[in-house]
């Protein structure tokens, strides 16, 4: 495994949401998976118990019937006022929203022709508490995405699906009442492997020092 050239800050600040840059065409290595899921489970959990779960869809039917639900639930999105693409009559935050939202669209439209999905989930002892214990998968897909970052693989942080968990557990034989579903990501190389930080607010403007 060749890892890229990146110090730990560089990799904290490049690891975008990426959607158009994903190389469709490209398989991924089971290996790779393997190696990013052994970091993730490096991650910290709650009582020191690992619940996180990866579903890792390869199968291409399972992947099309995947990103047909993600299409449809995206629609939704699209018509909503929370939608990227809507002008907020600042014209320099509707640029960046605008490219964002085109992003956003190109993945509503290609999900499934990822070569890889993955599906963070929490598995408990029933749905009450893998619902509520849901926070033990993000620590974990964050790692996942860095440790993919630095392989030279994209991802893309989803959480729509879960308007339909019900017909993702279907899909993909997931036990719906002791599994909760939290992130769903493409996984791909993407093209070209230099990422920009985002721009993002200054630091002061979300501390609130000793009290709020
Ligand atoms: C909780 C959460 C849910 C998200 N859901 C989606 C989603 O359903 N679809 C999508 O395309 N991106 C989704 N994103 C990714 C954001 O849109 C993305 O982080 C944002 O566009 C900024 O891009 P950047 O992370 O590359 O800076 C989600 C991110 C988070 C943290």
């Amino acid at each position: 495994m060749t890892l890229l050239d990146l110090d730990p800050d560089q990799l904290l600040s490049t690891t975008r949401a990426v959607r158009k840059r994903l190389d469709l065409t490209r398989p991924v290595p089971d290996d790779l998976i393997r190696e990013c899921v052994a970091l993730a489970l490096q991650a910290p959990s709650g009582s020191n118990v690992v619940t996180m779960r990866f579903v890792v869809v390869r199968d291409e039917a399972k992947r099309r019937a995947l990103g047909d639900v993600y299409r449809q639930v995206y629609a939704g999105y699209r018509a909503s006022p929370g939608y990227p693409g809507n002008p907020t009559g600042d014209p320099e935050r509707d640029r960046v929203q605008a490219r964002v939202a085109r992003s956003a669209d190109f993945l509503g439209e290609h999900m499934g022709e990822a070569p890889v999905l993955v599906l963070g989930c929490v598995e408990g002892p029933n749905r009450a508490i893998a619902e509520a214990s849901v926070g033990n998968i993000m620590p974990g897909m964050w790692s996942f995405m860095l440790a993919a970052r630095a392989r030279g693989l994209g991802t893309a942080w989803t959480a729509m699906h879960r308007a339909r968990e019900r017909d993702v557990a279907e899909i993909l034989g997931i036990p719906y009442d002791t599994v909760a579903q939290a992130v769903l990501t493409p996984l791909a190389f993407t093209k070209g492997t230099d990422f920009k930080p985002a721009e993002r607010p200054a630091p002061d403007e979300v501390i609130h020092w000793d009290t709020w």
